[in-house]
């Protein structure tokens, strides 16, 4: 539905995107995520036509619209400052994209009240901006958005002004309203969390270059990157060096099992990823038999302890002086566990995934 062919941008000598390949599927969610400065909205503008790439050519629907005007384009856009119109209605907000389209009186009735319907904002029609709360602001702006039935949706950071219990619900009903509508949505956001939960993928951005485009799984449990580990969620970041096939020796000297060592060399520095969840806590009774092929076993004193919605939270100082995060479903063992307790946790070779460091 997207596509970018060499598209880079430069504003004078500074890089503000690298020459970029990425292709949008046909009706996807797709978020642009990543760190501040790391051109999402750059990549977001250049599809909109309202920045100019310095290279390359953009298709949209499998057209060539490098040089069609934003307008033109058929695209929806919806912004962080919602970008209403404050001397207008609701009503009026939400038609002036028909008006300027020349779209009969009768028409622009029926398709404001539809998107309004959408949005659940009937009985609003002649409320001004200013009588709203964000919420409901930018609820009036996604109204705006979807009522000429644009191909493709934008959004940056459209949840950014808002606090998080509203952001929560509104997440909920721009996802509900991808599904109903079948759209195709490009969508900003600088939150992890909201990305990993809205998309189909994630393209996560970092210095201006893809850093990794994926399914929020892919890039949660198969990360190419440190970045990238570091970026989706807690991660546990074990240094070492390759010691054979599957195996990496970590600097405590202790062997590590591993999923696969494939792409890296014997000898080679890595970094091995162990995402908290996946540790699972022995208790007493499991520590026979838990040092079985393909696992890997440690023991250790607690650290830090919380609790989170049926999550213990806490860190396991190892005898070698390396701490792991642990996150794990409040298991017996894991309620019982104190600071200064000491627990052997265990975690598969599948779940040890070698990065390059
Ligand atoms: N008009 C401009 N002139 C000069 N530099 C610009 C311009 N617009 C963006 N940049 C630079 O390009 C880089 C990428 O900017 P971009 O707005 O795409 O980042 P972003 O990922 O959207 O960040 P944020 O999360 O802060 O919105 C930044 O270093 C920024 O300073
Ligand atoms: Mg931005």
């Amino acid at each position: 539905m997207i596509a970018f062919q060499g598209v880079s941008k430069s504003y004078g000598g500074s890089v503000a995107l690298h020459p970029t390949e990425l292709a949008v599927k046909k009706g996807e969610f797709l978020s642009l995520l990543g760190p501040s400065g790391s051109g999402k909205s750059t990549i977001l503008n250049i599809i909109a036509g309202a920045v100019a790439p310095s290279t390359g050519n953009i298709a949209l629907d499998g057209r060539d619209v490098s040089t069609v005007p934003p307008r033109a384009r058929g695209l929806g856009m919806v912004f962080q400052n919602y970008a209403l119109l404050p001397h207008l209605n609701v009503f009026d907000n939400v038609a002036f994209p028909l008006r300027i389209r020349g779209i009969s009186k009768s028409e622009i009735a029926q398709r404001v009240k539809n998107a309004l319907e959408r949005v659940g904002l009937v009985g609003y029609e002649n409320r001004k901006p200013r009588e709203m709360s964000g919420g409901q602001q930018q609820r009036v702006g996604i109204a705006r958005c979807i009522v000429y039935s644009p191909s493709v949706i934008l959004m940056d950071e459209p949840l950014g002004a808002l606090d998080k219990k509203l952001r929560d619900q509104l997440q909920g009903e721009i996802k509900r309203l991808h599904r109903d509508l079948g759209t195709t949505l490009v969508y900003v956001t600088h939150d992890q969390e909201e990305a990993l939960n809205l998309s189909d993928r994630v393209c996560l951005m970092n210095g201006g270059r893809i850093a990794q485009l994926g399914t929020p799984d892919e890039l949660y449990f198969e990360p190419v990157s440190e970045f990238v580990a570091d970026f989706v969620g807690e991660s546990n970041l074990l240094e070492g060096v390759v010691q054979g096939d599957n195996a990496v020796r970590l600097t405590d000297g202790t062997t590590l099992q591993v999923r696969s060592t494939e792409g890296h060399a014997t000898g080679s520095a890595v970094k091995v990823l162990v995402r908290p969840e996946k540790i699972s806590v022995l208790g007493d009774s499991d520590t026979e038999g838990a040092s079985a092929a393909n696992s890997n076993l440690y023991r250790g004193t607690i650290g830090q302890t919380s609790f989170i919605g049926g999550m213990t939270r806490f860190e396991l100082k190892l005898s070698t002086g390396a701490a792991l995060l642990v996150k794990t479903i409040s298991s017996r063992a894991a309620e019982r566990a104190a600071p200064g307790d000491v627990l052997s946790v265990r975690w598969s070779a599948r779940d040890s995934v070698v990065l390059k460091k």
